[in-house]
């Protein structure tokens, strides 16, 4: 039985292991072992098969349970706030204090903002004569501020912030730093909203704490919700921008189809969600009943993993799923938010960053490149979403 997760080759770092595509092909629901063989769990690898375990409710998300198959051995048990790891009714209700406040309508709205902090990041970027790295002066600053200013938190802080998150998908890091980080992440929010509900402002947070007066929600809730927002607002798309710069400039030739016009860009941009799906230590559930998946039976109680980057890269659903090809027709059906109740609850604000940050990046500095070669790179292979630690650019 293998274990996952197997390190990607230095050669080809923007994809996945080749010994996966042979076993999605020839044991498509397979074994797998986890924390150096102590657990094992299924492994879901077609694109069929990751939707039907994400869509079906059989399959739970709590990781307060002894059976589920935590990215770590002593993970400590979430809070409702974090709701990507609570089971409905409770997880409806966590996820329902924040829905509007995510609605494609009111993030498009932020686009004009997004423009100008890409216009100020570059700016400052572009003063000196590179070598620059571009994750530090760009790709990290630039959600985090975005992210800031939904919230409600003075981006001076961000250090403090950045740190604590870095943490939560570092799967090297123990229980207990897990806990401590959440625990100062915690702290730090409750202070803020405190102070939000004495002066409120027209952000995240503010209206947290209406709800909050209003008793709709309790303070705790609040305060996680809000260190889970933080936290996946700028960690995820940050590791989108630099390994999309990475990967566009492996592909020079697709550039012009980023530039071509907003539907073109839309779809570049799924394609990019595709290709690079950096949520790659795969989505985890347990099963609560037994379900056929594929033509195996998963009993209650075991453990599921799915990689989305697996799926992601299926043959039988996406024709010549290893080319990036940022016109690819279906780009849009891929699963790298994921599927069914849980799937991202950012997604129009990654969207909106992305579309609006890598053309202008581009169109900005045409002559940008990497300042050492690709197998260089340090790559995040052990963190929960894939990325590149710092990415030396000029132009
Ligand atoms: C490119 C960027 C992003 C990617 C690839 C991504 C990916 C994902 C994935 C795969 C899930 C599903 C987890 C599961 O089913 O177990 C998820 C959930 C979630 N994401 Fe994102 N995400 C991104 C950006 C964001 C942003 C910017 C935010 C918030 C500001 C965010 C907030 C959330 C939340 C709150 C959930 C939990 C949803 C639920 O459980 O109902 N994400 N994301």
């Amino acid at each position: 039985m293998p274990e996952y997760v197997l390190a990607r080759p230095k050669a080809t770092p923007l994809d996945p292991p080749l010994a996966y595509s042979r076993l999605r092909e020839e044991e498509p629901v397979s074994r797998v072992t986890i924390w150096d063989g102590r657990r094992s769990a299924w492994l879901v690898t077609r694109y069929e098969d990751a939707r039907a375990v994400l869509g079906h409710s059989a399959f739970s998300s709590d990781s307060s349970h002894a059976g589920y198959p935590s990215l770590r051995p002593d993970h400590p048990p979430m809070p409702p706030g974090f709701f990507a790891n609570v089971d409905p009714p409770l997880h409806t209700t966590m996820r329902r204090t924040l829905t509007r406040e995510f609605m494609i309508k009111k993030i498009d709205a932020l686009r004009p903002a997004i423009a100008d902090i890409t216009g100020q990041l570059l700016d400052e970027m572009t003063r000196s004569q590179g070598p620059v790295d571009l994750v530090e002066s760009f790709a990290l600053p630039l959600p985090s501020l975005v992210i800031c200013e939904l919230l409600g938190v003075p981006y001076e802080d961000h250090e403090y912030f950045q740190s604590r998150s870095k943490v939560f998908v570092d799967i090297t890091a123990t229980g207990q730093q897990f806990a401590k980080a959440w625990g100062e992440l915690n702290a730090y929010l409750l202070d803020l909203l405190t102070a939000k509900r004495k002066a409120p402002g027209d952000d995240v947070l503010s209206r947290l704490g209406e709800q909050v007066d209003a008793g709709t929600v309790t303070e705790r809730d609040a305060t996680d919700l809000a260190v889970f927002l933080l936290f996946a607002g700028h960690e995820t798309t940050a590791n989108m921008i630099a390994l999309g710069t990475v990967t566009l400039l492996q592909n020079p030739d697709q550039i012009p189809r980023l530039l071509a016009g907003p539907a073109e860009t839309a779809l570049a941009v799924e394609e990019l969600l595709r290709y690079l799906s950096i949520v790659h230590l795969g989505l985890r559930r347990r099963a609560i009943e037994d379900v056929t998946i594929g033509n195996v039976t998963i009993s209650a109680g075991d453990g599921v993993i799915v990689p989305i980057h697996l799926a992601n890269r299926d043959p039988e659903f996406f024709t010549d799923p290893d080319r990036l090809d940022l016109g690819r027709a279906n780009a849009r059906q891929h699963v790298a938010f994921g599927y069914g109740i849980h799937q991202c609850l950012g997604q129009p604000l990654a969207r909106a960053e992305l579309q609006v940050v890598l053309p202008e990046l581009f169109r900005r500095l045409p002559g940008l490149r990497l300042d050492t070669p690709l197998e260089d790179l340090a790559f995040k292979q052990a963190t929960g979403v894939y990325g590149v630690r710092a990415l030396p650019v000029t132009w």
